[in-house]
C-alpha cells in the first residue's frame, strides 16, 4: 500500500506545468506501462531555480515526479546530479515492491534534463558520480 506521502503526492502534486525557456528539458517514458514525464529545469548560475513536470502516469510516477521537483529545487547542479532513484523512494517514505520501478521515471528523467542543460552550456566536465548519460530507448523517443 502506498505510504501518506505518496498519496498527497498524488493527490496535491507540487509543481505541475510547462516552463517556458527552460535551461534543461527530457521527455522520458517507461515502454513497459505506457507512462512518460516532460521535466523542465530552470537553472540559474548552476543552482535550479525551478522544476516543473507534466506526467501521464500511474499514482506512483506522478508522485515520483512531484517529489523530484521538490527535492532539486534550489539544489547546485552537481548535487541535483547525485538524486538517485532511492533517494526519490526515500523521500516518499517506500514504495510497493511492484512500483519501485516507477521513480526511475523521475531519476531517469532528471539525468536526462541536466544532461541536456550541460549540452547547451557545452560543460567539459563529466558529472561527479561519472554516471553515464541516461539512453533513451526507440520506444521513449516516440
Ligand atoms: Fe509505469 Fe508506474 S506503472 S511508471
Amino acid at each position: 500500500m502506498y505510504t501518506d506521502k505518496v498519496i498527497d503526492h498524488f493527490r496535491n502534486p507540487r509543481n505541475v506545468g510547462y516552463l517556458e525557456d527552460a535551461d534543461g528539458v527530457a521527455q522520458i517514458g517507461d515502454p513497459r506501462c505506457g507512462d512518460y514525464l516532460f521535466l523542465f529545469l530552470g537553472i540559474r548560475d548552476n543552482r535550479i531555480t525551478e522544476a516543473r513536470f507534466l506526467c501521464r502516469g500511474c499514482p506512483a510516477a506522478i508522485a515520483c515526479a512531484s517529489v523530484t521537483t521538490e527535492l532539486v529545487t534550489g539544489k547546485h547542479v552537481d548535487d541535483a546530479w547525485m538524486v538517485s532513484d532511492e533517494a526519490i523512494v526515500e523521500a516518499l517514505g517506500g514504495l510497493p515492491e511492484e512500483k519501485q520501478h516507477c521513480s526511475n521515471l523521475g531519476a531517469t528523467a532528471l539525468h536526462a534534463a541536466l544532461f541536456d542543460y550541460f549540452e547547451r552550456r557545452n560543460r567539459q566536465e563529466p558529472p561527479p558520480s561519472g554516471l553515464d548519460r541516461p539512453e533513451a530507448t526507440d520506444e521513449q523517443r516516440d
